[in-house]
């Protein structure tokens, strides 16, 4: 029922936000026939003379007509109306609100069960102003607005698409938060300042004089007490309905209240200057990525560096970030998949946030990451919608070309882009096998992003891949999922084998012939949601697989790791040089092996690279020219020229950084030589690239000065908490701005 065009809406509370969204729905659908209800007679005329609303009436009346109702009344009146609108609503109508607090529907003594409201999607717009009334409308309030939803557990999947494509019609960007969530962060991030607002001219209001005050008040004043001309009822609501969630965060505030008084009364000027200078920073920084976006390729910051000190331990027991290649997969497969999938473990880092944002902006209703924790909403394979702008991909290879098979398939257009590093990538591998599907696709200059794609009809090939590589494997496939007949595809040699198993997970039938090398589909089956447990990242592990490995006295354990077949080339190649690595706990977790993993230093010693362990440790080289330089001897690897196409060029990036801590470092077209000795310290340049950069994190255990690494920031799309899990286990590393 996701196409709404036809929908008779019932908007019950014609205000600000009730009447922009009548004016916005009309805008988009002239003939969408809207019904509004309110006790504001005037409003309700003044509706119907814009020809905004085509008729009025009573509750009893009007309910029945809608197909849609949507509640733009105060928090606590959606729990009055609620009885009545499921009395008079057609059995097939589906109800959505506006309210700014969302657990209060289902605890409050008013009580709903999820089971009863299973029409009812709730909603919450993050538009409006302090003005209100239905001659504050305006038809784009919600254009590029974040709309968050709610759903709950008695919410179908259709209806929470229904309600997706209303606001998405009202060109908003559905977002999706559990409520207790929501609740949490509208307390601080709204419900607070308003409340702080009204406190500010209450406390005016009773000075002697006040009138005199008021007279002088200055900008400072207008400014900050803007919020308290919001509408009375409403915001009495909001407290009341979101009591518990705004106690904590005023007991915060207050207690930071206290800070500074104390402060000012001691007269504590540095203290002062330094909270207000931090205070002023983090404005800063908010106002210029959310108020002021930028070029988004510009939005990842460069600025971030770390510092490393020589020496350190490596010890504990961690579990680091979920794996970034079975995070992306769930997010694509839940998203084409028949109902609603939970993932948990999810890694929270930019490239598969970017991800997730890309099936937001394609319609899909995906609720969270919140502690690695999503809940999605498949649309089903062919309930995707048309992109309304360029799809992000962030500094993510594998994003790009795995959406590049998904995207050739569709019915509408769409183009992929990318960071600077990402927009230098190789696309024709995945663009030159896809043109023999039938695909349309264009790449930049050079074969590079961005990938201009026109959705066509595929047919299905058998194409020798003359890399080893998942990702042009996986593109393939999944164009493979939409096209007429087989998609076969043949590997070279053995690589990451995610989307078969995943696929498989989510009932589509993969054949796979470990003999031959090859994986198939046949086109046109469906996937089922399912359940997925995100494993470790063995790629994160890694840094401290090596960490661990080259550190006199080290005792580590690694939990949960993902230790599928295809991905642990660096456990092999570590104990070929003398490694003592145990696994332990093992288990298969959701289609993927999963281990414990306990590394103990014993001294390593140089080796030559067998290739066929390169596809199987293809992103681990970084941290493991580390352990080279750390080892006895030589470490010889040829036949990896793929290294050169990665994040960074990962030969040249490395030889770099090793050559300026004074190890002796001989670099090929396609591979390296890396002669063991002592590390000196430096400053190395991580090119933007998150693997260089904590691979010589790990160096500064073994180096004899400090090791300053710039250009951090990409850290953060694969290994957000890498800095906080380093210093646990004894690393002396500190990110600085
Ligand atoms: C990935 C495959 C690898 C790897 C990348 C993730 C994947 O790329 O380097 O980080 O998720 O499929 P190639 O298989 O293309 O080498």
């Amino acid at each position: 029922m996701n196409d709404i065009k036809n929908n008779v809406v019932l908007i019950v509370g014609l205000g600000m936000i009730g009447g922009s969204i009548a004016r916005g729905l009309k805008k988009a659908n002239p003939k969408r026939v809207i019904i509004a209800c309110d006790t504001d007679a005037q409003a309700l005329q003044q509706a119907v003379d814009d020809g905004v609303v085509s008729h009025s009436g009573d509750l009893a009346t009007v309910c029945p007509q809608a197909d849609i109702i949507i509640l733009a009344v105060p928090p606590l009146t959606v729990c009055e109306l609620l009885p009545e609108l499921l009395t008079f609503m057609a059995p097939s109508a589906l109800i959505t609100d506006v309210a700014s607090v969302k657990s209060h529907i289902f605890t409050s003594s008013q009580q709903f069960s999820e089971e009863a409201l299973a029409n009812f999607v709730p909603a919450h717009p993050i538009a409006g102003s302090e003005q209100s009334g239905y001659s504050a409308s305006v038809d784009d309030l919600f254009e590029q607005r974040n709309v968050i939803l709610t759903p709950h557990a008695g919410n179908s999947t259709d209806s929470v698409a229904t309600i997706n494509s209303l606001w998405r019609e009202l060109g908003a960007n559905v977002l999706g938060m559990t409520r207790v969530r929501h609740d949490e962060v509208l307390a601080a991030t709204s419900h607070l300042p308003h409340l702080l607002a009204y406190a500010i001219v209450d406390v005016l209001l009773k000075q002697e004089q006040s009138e005199d005050i008021f007279r002088y008040a200055a900008g400072g004043f207008a400014d900050f007490s803007r919020l308290a001309s919001s509408d009375a009822k409403m915001w009495s609501d909001i407290f009341v309905a979101n009591s518990a969630a705004v106690e904590k965060v005023l007991d915060d505030y207050i207690h930071s209240l206290l800070i500074f008084k104390k402060a000012i009364q001691k007269k504590e000027h540095e203290k002062l200057e330094e909270s207000f200078g931090a205070a002023k920073q983090a404005r800063e920084n908010f106002i210029s990525q959310h108020f002021k976006p930028k070029k988004q390729e510009e939005m990842i910051s460069n600025q971030l560096s770390f510092s490393v000190q020589p020496g350190g331990q490596v010890a504990g027991s961690i579990r680091v970030a979920g794996d970034k290649s079975i995070s992306h997969r769930s997010i694509i497969l839940a998203s084409i998949a028949n109902g609603i999938t939970r993932v948990t473990g999810f890694l929270e880092g930019e490239d598969a946030l970017n991800t997730v944002a890309a099936f937001r902006e394609m319609g899909v209703t995906i609720v969270g990451p919140e502690n690695g924790e999503l809940t999605i909403y498949g649309v089903g394979k062919n309930g995707l919608r048309a992109p309304r702008k360029p799809l992000y991909m962030g500094n993510s290879g594998t994003a790009m070309r795995l959406l590049a098979g998904l995207l050739a398939a569709q019915s509408f257009d769409s183009e992929l882009t990318g960071d600077e590093s990402l927009m230098e990538r190789p696309m024709n591998r995945v663009a030159v096998p896809l043109r023999s599907m039938g695909a349309n696709i264009d790449t930049g200059d050079s074969g590079t992003p961005p990938l201009k794609i026109r959705g066509s009809k595929l047919k299905g090939i058998t194409y020798d891949m003359p890399i080893a590589s998942a990702q042009i494997k996986s593109c393939l496939l999944l164009a493979g999922l939409y096209a007429i007949g087989d998609t076969r595809i043949f590997e070279p040699a053995p690589c990451r084998d995610h989307t078969e198993r995943m696929l498989q997970g989510f009932g589509y039938s993969v054949s796979v012939d470990a003999k031959e090398g090859a994986s198939a589909v046949v086109g046109g089956a469906d996937l089922q949601a399912t359940e997925i447990d995100v494993p470790a990242d063995i790629s994160s592990a890694a840094f401290f697989l090596v960490a661990a490995a080259i550190t006199p006295g080290s005792d580590l354990t690694l939990q949960h790791v993902g230790v599928n077949p295809t991905r642990i080339g660096i456990i092999n190649l570590l104990r070929d040089m003398g490694a003592n690595i145990e696994r332990s706990n093992e288990r298969l977790v959701g289609g993927e092996p999963v281990a414990d993993l306990r590394v103990r230093y014993k001294p390593l010693k140089g080796i030559v690279i067998s290739e066929a362990q390169i596809p199987l440790a293809i992103d681990e080289f970084p941290v493991l020219f580390i352990a080279a330089a750390c080892a006895e001897g030589d470490t010889l690897l040829h036949g990896a020229e793929e290294l050169r196409v990665k994040e960074s060029d990962r030969l040249d990036a490395m030889a770099q950084g090793l050559e300026k801590l004074g190890v002796t470092v001989e670099t090929f077209d396609d591979g390296i030589k890396i002669t063991g000795g002592p590390m000196g310290g430096a400053t190395v340049d991580s090119f933007g690239d998150h693997r260089i950069a904590m691979a010589f994190t790990v160096a500064g255990l073994r180096a004899e000065s400090p090791i300053d690494i710039a250009n951090c920031a990409n850290v953060a799309t694969s290994f957000p908490n890498f800095v906080e899990l380093a210093t646990i286990v004894g690393m002396r590393v500190s990110a600085i701005k």
